[in-house]
């Protein structure tokens, strides 16, 4: 009872410091709208995550998403790139959130910070850093205080450092509001208590730190007060937040989807994304973020598990290196201007709805003070309509909705394009490089570097994420009396592992590549294997591509060969070698060497010319290439290759997998009807990724050092150096022009 009592004076403290601290906020909120210094606002927002592009482009984006009509930037914060070990923080470069939010700033953008720390977002474990799995006794995103104290200190960081730079806008600064968690709440319902007594904690802890704007939980229906709930998908026109009093918020208006190796390219068409924007106000909604606005790059090894490529374009607005994407970009521009002279009558007064005709659907916004607009939907999937609105009549095409901010004059129709559209193109510079090899080598159980172990061990557990590759291997011994050897029936080698790519060597020698998919990242190696009298080594190279960003305790998936490891068809019948003795090699030799590096790589002798290796697995390759003329986005046509991961003047500009062929359903795909990831798909039977970005500031003019590892074998004297343009074209006469060609700041 009495611990009952302290903990009820408690919550009564946080309340009334909270009334006590929106009274003094410029930032608060009602059930209508988001209020900023004394004005209700309709905002308009946009996701650019910083480390997914360069500082050098920053300006740039953020620029155009001013043009576009957005008020807010948004971005997740990551804690993976800050704290990469524990203590050691990274504020610098692509991950300098600071100079990224005073950019916003100086464009006269709003921003909501999405601390998280958990993001989600499609991010290497989802942004929690590796080492923090290896705390002692932590369980992730529940009621666990080794977690809690942890998020605690992170969040609080980050914090400190927006309030010591004074970027809340309470403080002058452009940060409007923040965000705890991200989609808890369908983690809360699934673990039940834990779940709940950790949401109260991370709200009562984020309120606590006093940041003068409101705070929001997303995807997370029970959200306590005074946090507002809000909404993410396709379509959020139904939501309603947990309380009559706080807005109708849309933190994730998906513009597309991502990208997976193995999967095609997923597009959403701008009239289906205009009309659920659309749809979404006329339902009240005041404020919506597009997730992505620009989408950008999985740089190094930053993309998640599940096979997330390294493009991560999103069908955004502007694409993965940074230029319009049209008419996507100007259509929700054209969108965007629309709502805004609707914005009086919005904030002031609730829609009067009716139902004209079949499909039909008006929303009547009127304000005391005499402003009114109107919007007319048709929710037909096939047919047009006519629409009788205030005497006069509308011609509505399938699916759309008309905008008439003085509830006369029809400005925009979400299906009616005006915007140009855009081609894009990738121009041939060089593809006449000079390439030198390396062989890296099959490392065999009792080479000097090696880890010797009993058993099996999970391959996340040796790494800690340092690397994609860990080596296991053992040997077999054959005695002369086996069986096989007489028959010639080879015996079979089984290797059953938990992801997410596997490579068998026997005796130094590749027998094969096995690899998990998009849905079950497990797979097993089953072949003959030919084997001869005496030792034989096995050489297994475990390849993890990325760690699990989301599901219930996906700090608990494992990776790599846990088994079983077995050989079959012996005289014994199957030698079960899972139990035997293992040694371990961390990573590649060339990793070890630097070779990725600018001074590492001229550590080893290289071989060219005649003696230049190809379509040989695991191949290290370097050249050198001068910047192309221009301020172009540059990138690197890489079809030629199966997988592996690419270096720039040291810098990896991502994991490359162009042998991983896009499988789908790439047909046709009208707008109007109910959208999903997969309705609208581009690229089927085609490598999900074949071009991968070079920021134009890591290159210099002249002698850029270029380095691919390939894993399977591949032609490097085919790899292409591209620059990619736009030509922009009106939508209503067909010629092209070349309207507008962005240049990217790359001061
Ligand atoms: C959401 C999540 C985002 C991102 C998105 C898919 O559920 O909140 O972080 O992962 O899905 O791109």
């Amino acid at each position: 009872m009495g611990r009952m009592l302290r903990t009820d004076v408690f919550a009564m403290i946080v309340v009334l410091s909270m009334v006590l601290s929106s009274a003094r906020a410029k930032v608060s909120y009602d059930d209508k709208a988001f209020i900023i210094n004394g004005k209700r606002r309709i905002l308009i927002s946009g996701s650019i995550h910083y480390p997914r592009s360069t500082p050098e482009m920053w300006p740039y984006l953020i620029q155009k998403a001013k043009e576009g009509g957005l008020d807010v930037v948004e971005t997740y914060v990551f804690w993976n790139g800050h704290e990469p070990s524990p203590g050691k923080y990274n504020f610098q470069g692509r991950f300098d959130l600071v100079k990224f939010i005073k950019l916003a700033h100086q464009a006269g953008l709003y921003v909501l910070l999405r601390i998280g720390p958990y993001v989600c977002a499609e991010w290497n474990f989802g942004g929690f850093p590796v080492w923090l799995k290896y705390e002692p006794g932590i369980e992730f995103r529940t009621n666990n205080e080794p977690f809690k104290v942890a998020m605690e200190g992170f969040v609080k960081k980050i914090v400190e450092m927006m309030k010591s730079e004074r970027l809340f806008q309470p403080q002058g600064g452009p940060i409007i509001m923040s965000q705890i968690e991200n989609e808890y709440g369908p983690v809360e319902w699934e673990i039940g208590a834990p779940g709940k007594a950790y949401t109260a904690w991370a709200a009562k802890m984020a309120v606590r730190l006093n940041t003068g704007v409101p705070w929001i939980m997303c995807k997370h229906e029970t959200a306590p007060d005074p946090i507002i709930d809000t909404c993410n998908g396709y379509y959020c026109e139904g939501f309603r937040p947990n309380k009559p009093y706080k807005p109708k918020m849309w933190t994730e208006v998906w513009t597309g989807w991502f990208t997976q190796f193995g999967g095609p390219l997923p597009n959403r068409p701008v009239e289906d994304l205009a009309f659920a924007v659309a749809r979404f106000v006329q339902n009240n909604g005041s404020f919506f973020n597009y997730y992505m606005y620009h989408g950008g790059t999985n740089f190094g090894r930053t993309a998640a598990g599940r096979f997330i490529a390294t493009s991560y374009d999103y069908d955004a607005p502007l694409d993965e290196y940074g230029l319009l994407n049209e008419p996507k970009w100007g259509h929700l521009k054209n969108l965007h201007k629309a709502i805004k002279q609707c914005e009086p009558a919005l904030v002031s007064s609730y829609p009067t709805v009716t139902w004209p005709g079949r499909n039909q659907e008006v929303h009547v916004f009127k304000s005391k003070s005499g402003s009114c607009a109107a919007f007319l939907s048709n929710f037909d999937s096939t047919y047009s309509t006519k629409l009788s609105f205030a005497n006069k009549q509308y011609d509505l095409p399938p699916w759309s909705i008309s905008i008439l901010p003085d509830c006369e004059t029809e400005v925009y129709n979400t299906a009616k394009i005006t915007a140009n559209s855009s081609t894009a193109r990738m121009n041939l510079v060089n593809n006449k490089f000079l390439w030198q090899s390396f062989n890296e080598e099959t490392p065999f159980i009792n080479d000097g570097d090696t880890l010797a172990m009993q058993a099996l061990w999970e391959q996340v557990n040796v790494t800690r994420d340092s690397t994609d590759y860990l080596w296991y291997l053992t040997q077999v011994d054959i005695a002369s009396s086996e069986g096989f050897l007489k028959t010639g029936e080879w015996p079979e080698l089984v290797v059953m592992s938990a992801g997410h790519a596997l490579h068998v060597f026997i005796n130094g020698k590749l027998f094969g590549t096995v690899y998990g998919g998009l849905e079950n990242p497990k797979l097993t190696y089953t072949g003959k294997v030919n084997l001869t009298v005496g030792v034989n080594q096995i050489s297994l190279l475990s390849v993890a591509v990325g760690l699990p960003n989301g599901g219930l305790h996906f700090e608990t998936w494992n990776a790599g060969v846990l088994g079983p490891v077995m050989l079959r068809g012996l005289n014994e019948g199957t030698r079960d070698l899972s139990k035997g003795r293992w040694s371990y090699k961390v990573g590649l030799k060339g990793e070890t060497l630097g070779l990725n590096t600018i001074t590492g790589s001229s550590s080893v002798e290289w071989t060219q010319g005649s003696f230049l290796s190809q379509n040989r697995p695991l191949t290290w390759y370097k050249t050198t290439f001068d910047a192309p003329k221009g301020d172009d986005p540059v990138a690197l046509d890489m079809s030629s290759m199966g997988k592996g991961e690419v270096w720039v003047n040291g810098q990896s500009i991502g994991r490359q997998w162009s042998g991983y062929i896009a499988k789908g359903n790439c047909g046709e795909c009208n707008y109007a009807g109910i959208f999903t990831d997969t309705k609208c798909q581009k690229g089927c039977d085609q490598p999900s990724q074949k071009w991968y970005h070079i920021p134009r500031s890591w290159l210099n003019p002249k002698g850029n050092l270029l380095v691919v590892f390939e894993e399977w074998g591949g032609n490097p004297n085919k790899i292409s150096l591209v620059k990619r343009t736009v030509v922009y074209s009106s939508t209503h006469n067909a010629s092209l022009s070349n309207l507008f060609m962005p240049k990217m700041s790359i001061k």
